[in-house]
């Protein structure tokens, strides 16, 4: 038998009930799965499961998707986080609509060129939903091929020669099946800690396990520290106890999403004085005592919050809203701790 063959058997009998997944057998959705795909691009599978059965409930295909306002599927796409993921995928449903008639292209090459979808995304697609013989390599895969075949250089470097060995071993029929059977088993099986060689499908043929050394590979190249940048948010009422939130722009981190305003992220605070003078209102701004703390991916980031009143709340440009009715706005994850912060210290 080879490795295929005995990941494919594994698989038969051990996959896991994933709410994307066809029953075996049969052709995934290609909606499902690119839905899906691009929901774990940045996320866990535990935290995506929830997000893709409301997503398929409120818009169950692509057409229809398509078709919502953005602002509505950034708000479902809120606690997913990386929004440009929720951008591209609005935009790609697009495209898939007026110009392939709502059908995805089967093509790789072709899936590369929509928004939000590379090469790793692309080669998923392709194979799940479409049965063609590509390799999509994620980290599990990473994970139990550089163990498989004892492949001790760093990731990074060693990444397309991971990539060489996953395709090598791909087979001809059901790539899809094989791609996910090796994303369950590194899920499941052939895990970072404490891996369970013996119920492993490959074991035997493992050459890790037989140098006694999978509990050290992948080796991965050390991580640069993230910098830590800080800011203060401007928390700005009105006489009618409302909040000034304001849109961020299109581009860039949180892009479109909706914000508290705040000075620029910077590594070093800018001396208060001119902070206060790019803030939205001249107020006599308070600074609350706290800091609220967020990480995003490249760096760490610390926010202040100065509080204060506005008396002609119309020159200025922005959405007032009560802070009981945030929860109407796409608003990310850190600008929902600056609020909670923010109310802590109310009257
Ligand atoms: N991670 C990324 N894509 C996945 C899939 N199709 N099944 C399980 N885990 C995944």
């Amino acid at each position: 038998m080879s490795k295929a063959d005995k990941i494919l058997a594994w698989y038969g009998q051990n996959r896991r009930y994933l709410p994307w997944r066809s029953a075996p057998g049969v052709r995934a959705n290609s909606y499902h799965v690119w839905l899906s795909e691009i929901m774990l691009q940045q996320t866990t599978v535990v935290t995506v499961k929830p997000y893709f059965e409301y997503f398929l409930a409120a818009w169950p295909n692509i057409n229809v998707l398509a078709a919502a306002p953005l602002d509505d599927v950034l708000h479902a796409w809120q606690g997913l986080g990386y929004y440009a993921r929720a951008r591209n995928l609005h935009k790609c449903a697009n495209i898939v609509t007026a110009e392939y008639d709502g059908y995805f292209p089967e093509d790789e090459k072709d899936l590369l060129k929509l928004p939000g979808i590379g090469p790793y995304t692309a080669a998923a697609i392709a194979a799940i939903a479409f049965g063609k013989k590509t390799t999509p390599v994620d980290g599990n895969i990473e994970r139990v091929v550089a163990r498989l075949f004892s492949v001790t250089e760093p990731i990074p470097k060693s990444k397309a020669k991971l990539q060489e060995l996953a395709c090598a071993m791909t087979p001809d029929d059901r790539a899809g099946d094989y791609a996910q059977a090796l994303m369950d088993i590194g899920a499941t099986i052939c895990i970072p800690k404490k891996p369970m060689c013996d119920l492993c499908p490959l074991s035997g043929e493992c050459k890790a396990e037989a140098k006694g050394i999978v509990g050290d590979l992948p080796v991965r190249a050390p991580k640069r520290n993230k910098p830590t940048r800080v800011g203060i948010i401007f928390w700005l009422s009105n006489n009618k106890g409302e909040i000034l939130l304001r849109r961020r722009p299109e581009k860039g981190l949180l892009g479109g999403m909706i914000e508290l305003p705040s000075s620029d992220w910077q590594e070093n605070r800018s001396p208060l004085k001119k902070i206060f003078k790019n803030a939205p209102a001249k107020v006599a701004w308070q600074l609350l005592p706290g800091k609220v703390r967020h990480t995003f991916t490249h760096f760490h980031l610390e926010l202040e919050v100065a509080t204060g009143k506005c008396l002609e709340p119309e020159l200025i440009k922005g959405i007032w809203s009560n802070a009981s009715n945030f929860g109407n706005y796409a608003l990310p994850t850190v600008m929902k701790k600056v609020a909670a912060h923010a109310l802590k210290y109310k009257n």
